[in-house]
């Protein structure tokens, strides 16, 4: 365990690159390995959850290399190519890595078995299960449907049409992954619209996926089964929900003004944007360009007096990883700000409402935690002074170590390994920055 001590500074500055999408640099791997052909990656995002998909895809015969010039290469297999793996697969702190994989293993005909850390193992798997085992998927696992969890593909895997009970774009895209193997349309209906990387991507490779928008906001998105993938080009845009840190620093940090390149906009991504804004940060979005089926712009951010609002349930599956970087803008910020619709914070890589709440509470800021919403009061000051647990989190990690730089205390965190699964540079981005982060024994 290595732990980390985040001291109050005076501004932050710098005009940066944040690392590649993680959400895109697993679909990309994947559909890679499932193309007929080469696909070559650049800015694929070197995290150890995308490194775990990589090492998976390797493990089911697909070779991925990385030139001397950073891209990646990955030779494809294609659709229902891959080969029974040798060992099991571990997804380490992933649940995109375990979620997407399980979908495509069930529709391949032999056994995969997916282990993964402590806090994986804790998540819930039951809701890809429940739409794979009507495919024909055959699935055996720890108590109330854990990893470690052995898939065995069917052999004729059917198609089905599934309404998502919950807004996940792992379980939607689970369920498209194993259609891609299976004969006839398979589809899914999401109430609430998710991020839609695996649909851009999957058009962006050949497959025949259509989208259908119903009146009331609905989506039916279907995937015809069998199709050639064909190897392409991708270039990974910079993560928001990476960025979303520095950009909260920039707006809590006095005097601070900060550029960020080639950041993905994706709009089932950005709730976080829209919410800043109207809190009152000073964001500007220029350059909006597309970048392999994504869009992509560049930010410009600067200290801002922020204001608490209400932030509606609807906006959740659009910053769903944004929650614990927003709290600590709303520590920051005058007056209440009522977050609502975080049931599904309960289930990532922590408890992540409740990591919030206890960490806030322990930093000094007035947070009360009401069934699946939290209400922050604030008077736009924090005192500090405090370790936080970050219990395998990495998105809690960061958060906490932002919340320092602007805390009238230090701020320590007992853990900084995880970091590394989605945002291996971000002590030494945020320090060359301005920021004040070092190891400190504990
Ligand atoms: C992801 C989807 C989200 C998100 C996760 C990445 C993805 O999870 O929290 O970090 O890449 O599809 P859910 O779809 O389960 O909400």
């Amino acid at each position: 365990m290595s732990a980390l001590i985040s001291s109050l500074i005076g501004s932050i500055a710098g005009e940066i690159l944040v690392p590649g999408d993680k959400s895109i640099s697993h679909r990309a791997l994947i559909l890679g390995a499932l193309a007929i052909g080469k696909t070559q990656i650049t800015s694929l995002l070197e995290s150890d959850d995308v490194l775990a998909t990589a090492t998976a895809l390797r493990n089911l015969g697909v070779d991925i290399l990385k030139s001397d010039d950073g891209t990646w290469s990955v030779f494809g297999r294609g659709v229902g190519g891959l080969s029974e793996p040798e060992s099991v697969l571990d997804m380490g702190n992933s649940g995109t890595a375990a979620r997407l994989l399980m979908g495509v293993m069930a529709s391949h005909p032999f056994k995969t078995t997916f282990v993964g850390d402590k806090s994986l193992s804790m998540r819930p798997m039951e809701r890809v299960m429940i739409p794979l085992r009507q495919m024909g998927g055959q699935f055996s696992s720890r108590s109330e449907g854990r990893l470690p969890i052995t898939v065995t593909g069917s052999v004729t895997p059917v198609p089905i049409s599934y309404e998502l009970p919950v807004a996940s774009a792992q379980v939607k895209s689970a369920i498209l992954l194993a259609g891609l193997n299976t004969q006839g349309l398979t589809s899914v209906v999401e109430k609430e619209p998710t991020r839609d990387h695996s649909e851009r991507m999957l058009s962006y490779f050949g497959a025949n996926l259509s989208i259908e928008k119903s009146s009331k906001g609905e989506n039916k998105i279907s995937i015809l089964g069998q199709p050639e993938l064909t190897g392409n080009s991708i270039i990974v845009p910079g993560d928001f929900s990476s960025a979303a840190f520095i950009i909260v620093a920039a707006l809590i940090v006095p005097s601070s003004n900060v550029k960020l390149k080639s950041i993905g906009l994706n709009p089932l991504r950005t709730g976080l944007l829209k919410t800043l804004q109207e809190m009152g940060g000073e964001i500007k979005i220029y350059n909006e360009r597309f970048e392999g089926g994504e869009p992509v712009g560049d930010l410009e951010v600067s200290s801002s007096s922020l204001k608490g609002i209400v932030v509606p349930a609807s906006r959740a599956p659009s910053m769903i990883d944004e929650y614990p970087i927003l709290a600590v803008a709303a520590a920051f910020s005058l007056g209440e700000t009522h977050l609502q619709g975080l049931g599904e914070l309960r289930v990532k890589e922590s408890d992540r409402l409740s990591a919030i709440a206890e960490g806030l509470s322990l930093a000094g800021v007035k947070v009360s935690e009401i069934e699946d919403s939290l209400l922050i009061k604030s008077t736009g000051k924090v005192t500090g002074g405090v370790t936080i647990k970050t219990s395998l989190d990495h998105r809690i990690a960061m958060a906490f170590l932002v919340l320092g730089m602007a805390a009238e205390n230090p701020i320590i965190i007992d853990d900084s390994e995880m970091i590394d699964t989605s945002f291996p540079d971000f002590i030494a981005l945020m320090n060359r920055m301005g920021a004040s982060i070092k190891e400190i024994s504990i």
